[in-house]
């Protein structure tokens, strides 16, 4: 019988099931699995920004393997994130970070491989150490504090904001074209959506900026 997990989460844990539900439903195979056959999902949304999104991340991912095939790739705020199994080379160490209670509930339903693991952390209380060659935060900044993400920026990262703020944890968003003190490779605005607001990724070299 398929294990269950009976924890309850926290609302913030929750925010993980909008992604993996809508590339369910747009098809991705590995979630529509997971969906149907692991989790009880109930969920009335209908962002397609949020798998146009994971596409970007996704294409630029492919590339930054193609110059780099063992880089090593911290995703934070991993939540339910499949992109392993969607771009994995035979080489590539990735290392999903999210709290604990996402954490357990990956152990539970989420395929094993040597080269991905999956590792607690709370990104408020706590700095991972390691060398990473590309850093992943997608979906994730938003419910950090501008001055607590800056410091996870330690090596070149992708990432988005979205420019609705538009619950109670988005504590930032961002302004204008640049962010200030850090190198941006270059940015992207997606089209935007009634219900999300328009989302933009940011590609960053971690050395600070001019
Ligand atoms: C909107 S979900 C995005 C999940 C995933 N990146 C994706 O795109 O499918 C936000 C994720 O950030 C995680 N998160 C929020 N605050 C966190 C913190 N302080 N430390 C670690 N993870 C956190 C949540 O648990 C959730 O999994």
């Amino acid at each position: 019988m398929m294990k269950q997990s009976t924890k309850e989460i926290s609302d913030i844990a929750k925010t993980a099931f909008t992604p993996l539900y809508t590339r369910a439903k747009m098809g991705f195979e590995l979630d529509t699995h997971l969906v149907a056959h692991s989790f009880e999902v109930i969920l009335a949304v209908n962002d397609q920004n949020v798998v146009i999104r994971t596409k970007k991340f996704d294409e630029f991912v492919i590339d930054f393997l193609e110059l780099k095939p063992d880089a090593v790739i911290g995703n934070f705020g991993a939540g339910f994130c499949t992109r392993f199994w969607r771009v994995d080379n035979g080489q590539v160490l990735w290392m999903n970070f999210d709290l604990e209670e996402i954490i357990d509930i990956r152990n539970i339903h989420f395929p094993k491989d040597d080269r991905c693991k999956d590792i607690p952390c709370d990104f408020t209380k706590e700095k991972v150490k390691w060398d990473f060659d590309l850093i992943i935060a997608e979906g994730f900044f938003p419910y950090l504090k501008k001055e607590v993400a800056l410091e996870h920026i330690t090596s070149e990262i992708i990432f988005d904001l979205s420019k609705k703020v538009s619950n109670k944890w988005i504590k930032w968003s961002y302004e204008g074209e640049e962010i200030k003190g850090l190198n941006v490779i270059s940015n992207d605005r997606l089209i935007g959506n009634r219900m999300s607001g328009s989302r933009k990724m940011w590609f960053i070299h971690a050395e600070p900026g001019q």
